[in-house]
């Protein structure tokens, strides 16, 4: 079946379930209409949350290794059907083909991460007898799922980012209520398909698709659901917190991520890989090079070699095999964009190349001595906008890159380690990459920032620990 053709249905407690309303899905980049998806109601919403209420149970006494068994076969079916899945990505994202493909790998991986990990949630055994009147006391922890989770996932890994949220939730025991981006929901219908294929109990997934204000502010405010998981905007990260009550609330949200350049690194092996921090899927990722502060010694060389790196980059239509850059997720965003770059030459910056749009595609933009508190630097601009500053000293790097709301990831190249440990020190950020741009995850590893770029962490491991209660039991021997 052609899963981008078809008039999809909400998935309910194991069932395609025909909604009271639907719309057209449009792709970003042809704009012809992929699919029709439902605009989940009010009511909808309920029954998805009660089907996940009722699978709570099954989840909850499901041994590990059953667990992990339905997260590896759909690593495999996804394995078995990955060129659908990128196309679906490609088409319904516009993320250009051979991107498209990185992510299913990724997203194979995942939940191959969660399998293992289902297999290994355990806790801790504690000296009571530390404290006065512990004596002859045993205690350890348990941990145990923590009920049915909310998990409201971006357009910008379709596959992967809902990976991490529905791989960990699983792993733990707990059904997921997922509702996607309204953008790109194919691929977590595509999901449905291969969870219900893997074994997983009616109601361990349900997708809800439809409109923030309805489908997203449903699940928060809804008291059985337990945790809430959220990839996306500050503004609506912190709506959620707001109305979530005492749900455990996970949060991955924007960045303005950052590298330093310092004098004497190799300019061969840094440019090619800053420019792909840069442009990478139009900059529509929360850990998209969007900063980068150069050294003063080497800041003209780095220019030149950064402009005839992006100078080769190809643009077009993502399903294209030799596309780098293609459109961006919609017009408006484009707009913003182009109204970001205005105020930023407004206050002296440079366009150095790229800055036009031919419909929904914004050329890779490259901008010179962007002041700090111009959009394009301050804010979180996800698009493919890159602004390159000089500086006098990676500490002057490390000034600029925490004037920032945002602490996701940073990266600082130095060939000096004192500077690099320093930076580490200094950064305000949840991840310091050392030699290497911001714009680096594998699926493992801790992945979450500090001040608006959210609280938790995800990687398989850590998201788990989000996902669980710790209950402790102590044996009294006295
Ligand atoms: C994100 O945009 O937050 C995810 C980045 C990634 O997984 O590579």
């Amino acid at each position: 079946m052609d899963s981008t053709l078809v008039k999809k249905d909400l998935y309910v407690n194991g069932k395609w379930v025909e909604a009271k309303s639907y719309k057209d899905l449009y792709a970003p980049y042809s704009q012809e209409v992929l699919a029709e998806v439902p605009e989940a109601s009010e009511e909808e919403v309920d029954q998805a949350v009660q089907s996940a209420k009722r699978a709570s149970t099954k989840l909850r006494k499901m041994p590990a290794h059953e667990r992990a068994y339905i997260l590896e076969n759909i690593a495999k079916l996804m394995e078995d059907r990955s060129e659908e899945a990128a196309q679906i990505i490609a088409k319904e994202a516009a993320k250009p083909i051979q991107t498209a493909r990185g992510e299913v790998a990724r997203t194979i991986q995942t939940y191959k991460f969660a399998a293992e990990e289902a297999k290994r949630i355990g806790g801790e055994t504690i000296s009571l007898d530390a404290a006065p009147g512990g004596e002859n006391r045993m205690a350890y922890t348990v941990r145990e799922p923590i009920g049915v989770v909310a998990a409201i996932t971006p357009f910008n890994f379709p596959m992967n980012l809902v990976a991490h949220k529905v791989g960990p939730a699983i792993a733990a025991g707990n059904p997921v209520v997922l509702k996607p981006a309204e953008q790109t929901p194919l691929s977590s219908f595509f999901l449905a398909e291969l969870a219900e294929e893997a074994g997983l109990p009616a109601g361990g997934l349900n997708v809800v698709t439809g409109e923030g204000s309805i489908v997203g502010e449903a699940l928060v405010t809804d008291g059985r659901i337990n945790a809430v998981t959220f990839t996306g905007s500050p503004e609506v990260g912190t709506g959620i917190r707001n109305k979530a009550g005492l749900k455990k609330v996970t949060l991955e949200l924007g960045s303005n991520s950052g590298v330093i350049v310092d004098e004497g690194v190799d300019l061969d092996k840094v440019v090619p890989r800053a420019v792909q921090g840069a442009f990478a899927y139009q900059g529509q990722v929360c850990i998209s090079l969007q900063r980068i502060y150069v050294h003063e010694q080497i800041y003209d060389a780095f220019v030149e070699k950064f402009l005839e790196e992006t100078k080769k980059l190809v643009i077009g239509d993502p399903l294209s095999e030799d596309t780098n850059v293609s459109s961006m997720i919609s017009k408006k965003d484009v707009e913003r964009s182009i109204d970001w770059l205005r105020e930023a030459v407004e206050d002296g910056a440079e366009i150095a190349y790229g800055g036009v749009a031919e419909g929904t595609t914004l050329h890779p933009t490259v901008v010179k001595n962007a002041g700090l508190h111009t959009k394009v630097s301050c804010q979180e601009v996800f698009a493919p906008i890159v602004s390159i500053n000089k500086v006098s000293s990676v500490e002057e790097g490390i000034k600029c890159l925490n004037h920032s709301k945002y602490g996701l990831q940073a990266g600082v190249y130095t060939n000096d380690i004192h500077k690099g440990l320093d930076a580490v020190d200094a950064l305000e950020v949840g991840g310091v990459l050392i030699n290497d741009i911001p714009t680096f995850r594998v699926d493992h590893m801790p992945y979450g920032g500090v001040k608006q770029s959210g609280t938790g962490r995800e990687g398989l491991k850590y998201a788990v620990e989000e996902m669980t209660e710790m209950k402790l039991v102590i044996l009294n021997r006295n």
